[in-house]
């Protein structure tokens, strides 16, 4: 019998949208597109960084740096670009924002017609890159309030309860593409046979604890001592076990399916730690809630922080609720 196989390989990521919202309605159909053009991104980044090695100017640094001061790598600039070409023309997306351009893109064909906007990390873990190891990219949609005639998109300084969907391409031995439209948190494996997304696992729930904690410790002397002090329970506490991998996607991935947290708190240096809210905490945190855990600044949800400035920073604890909720404890205790 063949139909459970055929059924199976069917439940592509653009069906799956439709089925979730179950109508045929007109922003189901434009959600549907959006996934489409992103599952269209994952793919090119996929394919690149398969044969990185084998490639010119894929490996290595632009010689440039970021808005964030941070120096940027080929494959940041290549992924950038990926997703700009993938939203040309789709009439649904006027602006794009990345970690990677100071300013949000317009795509003049789109404006003012498109009604979402993408907030997107393009490579996350570059320096990974280099080395063969686990990358992402991360992704949110909001709705464009306005037609932001003078370009500056003040209407994206909103919570993280606004977005509309978010999700990650997770780009390890496999391909995987994460998402939630606000009715639970669905992966996607990339069967490179067929180029497309199939479901591989539905409703994904978060444990309430798990053993994993995440965190670069070699940041130890440059936290707040509340945090000092969380690290010193977890050494003295039997079944932990750390897990760091230089890139939040993965970390957070293996966080969703089997518990425990990641952190990247403040440090003396900044305060506001190193991620940014609107294209690498919110969307997780989005995910990350969707699925029964948490995620907190250590004194608020980050889901409610509204942020000053489009590349503006947080500290993040997120993932399973109990874990979460502990780390907060040392840190209100320490207020
Ligand atoms: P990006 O590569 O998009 O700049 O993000 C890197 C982030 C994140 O993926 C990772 O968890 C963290 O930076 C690692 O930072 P440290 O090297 O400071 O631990
Ligand atoms: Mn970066
Ligand atoms: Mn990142
Ligand atoms: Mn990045």
């Amino acid at each position: 019998d063949y139909q459970y196989a055929l059924d199976r390989d069917s439940t592509t990521l653009a069906r799956h949208v439709l089925q979730q919202l179950q109508s045929f309605s007109p922003e189901a159909q434009d959600l549907s597109a959006l996934m489409n053009r992103i599952a269209l991104a994952g793919k090119l980044i996929a394919r690149r960084l398969t044969r990185a090695g084998l490639v010119e100017d894929a490996l290595g640094f632009t010689g440039r740096t970021n808005v964030q001061g941070e120096s940027v790598k080929k494959m940041d600039i290549f992924a950038n670009q990926v997703f700009i070409s993938a939203f040309q023309q789709s009439g649904l997306v006027c602006r794009l924002a990345s970690e990677e351009m100071e300013n949000p893109y317009y795509i003049p064909e789109n404006c003012p017609i498109g009604r979402y906007t993408l907030l997107y990390d393009p490579i996350d873990g570059s320096s990974n890159v280099d080395i063969n190891l686990n990358v992402g990219s991360i992704f949110s949609i909001r709705r464009q309030e306005g037609e932001d005639l003078d370009h500056s998109a003040k209407d994206l300084l909103q919570a993280g309860r606004n977005q509309i969907a978010a999700g990650y391409i997770l780009y390890g031995p496999s391909t995987l593409l994460v998402y939630s439209i606000g009715r639970g948190v669905h992966a996607f494996t990339l069967d490179p046979s067929l180029g497309e997304f199939i479901l591989s696992a539905e409703n994904i729930r978060i444990p309430d604890h798990g053993p994993v904690y995440s965190v670069n410790e070699g940041n130890f002397w440059q936290w707040e001592d509340s945090i000092r002090d969380y690290i010193r329970y977890v050494h003295r506490h039997e079944g932990y076990t750390a897990r760091y991998s230089g890139a939040l996607v993965g970390d957070i991935h293996r966080i969703l399916f089997q518990g425990g947290v990641f952190l990247y708190p403040g440090t003396v240096k900044k305060p506001e730690g190193k991620l940014r809210l609107l294209y690498e905490s919110a969307p997780l945190a989005f995910l990350v809630e969707q699925a029964g855990g948490r995620a907190s600044t250590g004194s608020q949800e980050i889901l409610d922080v509204i942020p000053d400035k489009l590349h503006a920073r947080t500290p993040l604890i997120i993932g399973s609720r109990e874990d979460v909720a502990l780390v907060e404890s040392f840190i209100q205790e320490g207020d």
